[in-house]
């Protein structure tokens, strides 16, 4: 655990970056620090591993005062990672992960083979390990980046924006792929963005800070989703938070009604109003793969559910997955009744809107009434 008791900094200039912050951040947790520009979050960042001293307050790691241990020693369990990698740009990719376990004492053949696997784990393959940083597109530098800073094996990571600067495509992807790596690692980490969707995606803790250095609120996702402190908090997190807070909803066992349904290929039973003017098409894993409309255009007594008259747009909903999927099965079907899945995705089912609906008030998460 690493803990901010009262922490303060004032730059020579006067600027208070950081005022009187007290906050956890819990072993092998995620803990997101998240607030607009010049709110602190750097500057609160780099005094875990005292790149930057407090003024006042004490900062402790897994219970010792950061201030009474060798710089050195303090480093050598926390790693850095940093917006644009910053990598040694003469030498290869191999050698900017092995160089620090390398000058911790390990022998060269065994770093580099360290280096070798923590590279093929943060989804760079064996033919990168002698290519240089200028050859590598801005999120493999990243990739390298996190890999570095995993290379000490440090129970402690810091992570300063550091998948800010690619593109929105490939900051998922590197968002996907550091959730996978921290569920088998359980880190305890720090981690800073200025963006509220990504704290919202890899926080199990986000700490929102306001310009000052002000702690705004200290919570977990669904938490500032469904209740943020105050009108700065609300306004930072965003108009649509309610909904988004259905994502973290999830466990509930949804009611599902038998829906009849047909296989692709065959005849389309005729004459049953149960039907309405959807029927439900399954292959033959009783996989669902869209609607049939009944009466537009009208159905003869010959036809068969064939491929390409069906509706595919709908999502799905997993059986006990999230509220938010359950909530956009129903939206996107055009029968109006959402398509419940077991987890091999076989049909369970369907949900109809009002009995999502009440789901989500009944656990007070209204998506219209959380709107700001
Ligand atoms: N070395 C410095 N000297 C004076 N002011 C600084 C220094 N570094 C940062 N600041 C100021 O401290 C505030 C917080 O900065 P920073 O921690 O970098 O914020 P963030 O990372 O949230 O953008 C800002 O007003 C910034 O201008
Ligand atoms: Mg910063």
């Amino acid at each position: 655990m690493i803990r901010f008791d009262n922490v303060t900094k004032r730059y020579p200039d006067g600027t208070v970056a950081v005022d009187g912050l007290t906050l956890e951040a819990p072993t092998g947790q995620i803990t997101v620090f998240v607030g607009p520009s010049g709110c602190g979050k750097t500057t609160s960042l780099r005094m875990i591993n005292r790149m930057i001293e407090p003024t006042s307050g004490r900062i402790s790691i897994f219970g010792e005062n950061a201030a009474a241990l060798p710089a050195h020693e303090l480093r050598r369990k926390i790693g850095y990672v940093i917006q644009h990698a910053g990598l040694f740009p003469h030498r290869t990719i191999i050698d900017n992960v092995a160089t620090v376990p390398y000058l911790l004492g390990q022998d060269k053949k065994q770093a580099r083979a360290r280096a070798a696997e923590l590279l093929e784990r943060v989804g760079l393959p064996n033919h990168f390990a002698n290519r240089y940083p200028g050859q590598l597109s801005g999120g493999q530098q990243q990739r390298v980046g996190v890999a570095r800073a995993l290379a000490a094996d440090p129970p402690v990571m810091l992570m300063d924006e550091p998948f800010s600067a690619v593109d929105p495509v490939v900051r998922e992807q590197l968002q996907d792929q550091f959730l996978q790596l921290q569920a088998d690692l359980g880190k305890t980490i720090v981690f800073v963005t200025h963006d509220i969707d990504e704290a919202i995606k890899l926080g199990d803790q986000i700490a929102v800070m306001a310009v000052g250095g002000h702690l705004a609120q200290l919570a977990s996702p669904i938490e500032l989703l469904a209740r943020p402190v105050n009108a700065f908090v609300a306004g930072f997190v965003g108009r649509d938070r309610g909904y988004r807070a259905l994502g973290f909803a999830e466990g509930e066992v949804l009611p599902s009604h038998g829906e009849p349904t047909v296989t692709v290929g065959e005849k389309i039973p005729r004459g049953d109003p149960a039907y309405g003017d959807w029927l439900l098409v399954v292959d033959d894993a009783d996989a669902p793969q869209g609607w049939l409309h009944l009466t537009d255009p009208p159905r003869t007594a010959d036809d068969v559910a064939d491929q390409e008259s069906l509706y595919r747009g709908g999502t799905l909903a997993v059986q006990g997955g999230s509220l938010r999927a359950a909530l956009d099965a129903c939206l996107s079907s055009p029968s109006g009744r959402g398509v419940v899945v077991d987890e091999t995705g076989r049909l369970q089912g369907t949900v109809k809107l009002d009995e999502v609906t009440r789901i989500i008030q009944a656990r007070g998460l209204d998506p219209e009434g959380a709107r700001s």
